[in-house]
């Protein structure tokens, strides 16, 4: 089935985006000429075989690593544009861009969920006052009001996770990066991470985008949309060809 979309105002433009490592003949090109984009609100799930290059495509959307050509655009009031700039030049991504969810969630053990979310939020310049109104909205925005003084090992993976989730949303990031963030947690709480990810996506007051790493199919078929990276570039694709069997026409 065709799906139009209205690709008038995206959240997240990439062209061109090309990164290879190494040199001479241990030069690996892993990333060929990316593009792609996200709407506003959009939850879109990247696939792709092992080493294919879909981490080191989020690293440089993320401003932790450089692209050798190719350019970026997060927003369109007073957009982000990078993609070749050096980390130290995009600190604006980091702060204000872009909320990162890793596959083991990257909480702090020794302070309480709270404050993680709280400590993200000052980290990035918010003052403290600021930092804990934020938060604790945050915390509520992900179904956890009751869990904030808990210690993140006194929470489910689940709730650890939505923890992180709370922290990657609490600065008004308007783009979250997964990279397998249901790679840690049972079916069940894998599901309710993206059902999480679907209900921020659908905030009529602050939608965010996702752009998701996933190696299961059935979590990318809830996606609105799943793009599979092969041969260094990234391509529509269906639940089929997620599967590994031939499709016929992408959508
Ligand atoms: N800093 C680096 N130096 C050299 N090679 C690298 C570096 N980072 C990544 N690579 C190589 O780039 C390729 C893509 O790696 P990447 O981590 O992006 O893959 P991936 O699609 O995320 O894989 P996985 O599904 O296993 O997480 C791999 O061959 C990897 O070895
Ligand atoms: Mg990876």
């Amino acid at each position: 089935m065709i799906r139009t979309l209205a690709f008038v105002n995206p959240m997240l433009e990439v062209s061109g985006l090309k990164r290879g490592f190494g040199s001479g003949s241990n030069r690996l090109e892993v990333l060929k000429g990316v593009d792609l984009s996200l709407q506003r609100g959009e939850l879109v799930a990247l696939m792709g075989p092992s080493g294919c290059g879909k981490s080191t495509l989020l690293n440089i959307i993320g401003g932790l690593l450089k692209a050798d050509e190719g350019r970026i655009k997060i927003g369109s009031r007073n957009p982000l544009v990078y993609g070749t700039k050096a980390p130290n030049q995009v600190i604006d991504v980091r702060r204000k861009g872009v909320g990162w969810i890793f596959q083991d969630f990257h909480l702090l053990d020794h302070i309480t969920s709270l404050e993680n979310v709280i400590l993200s939020l000052e980290l990035a310049g918010t003052s403290s006052q600021d930092a804990e109104r934020r938060a604790i909205n945050a915390m509520e925005r992900v179904e956890l009001g009751d869990r904030m003084h808990f210690m993140p090992n006194e929470l489910s993976g689940g709730q650890q996770q939505r923890v992180a989730v709370a922290r990657a949303i609490a600065g008004s990031r308007p783009l979250l990066l997964a990279d397998e963030p249901t790679g840690n947690l049972d079916v069940k709480a894998g599901e309710s991470i993206i059902s999480l990810f679907k209900e921020l996506c659908a905030d009529p007051d602050d939608p965010i985008s996702v752009l998701m790493v996933t190696h299961d199919p059935i979590l990318a078929s809830k996606a609105d949309r799943m793009l599979l990276m092969r041969d260094g570039k990234t391509a529509a694709s269906d639940i089929r060809s997620a599967w590994g069997e031939s499709t016929g026409d992408p959508i």
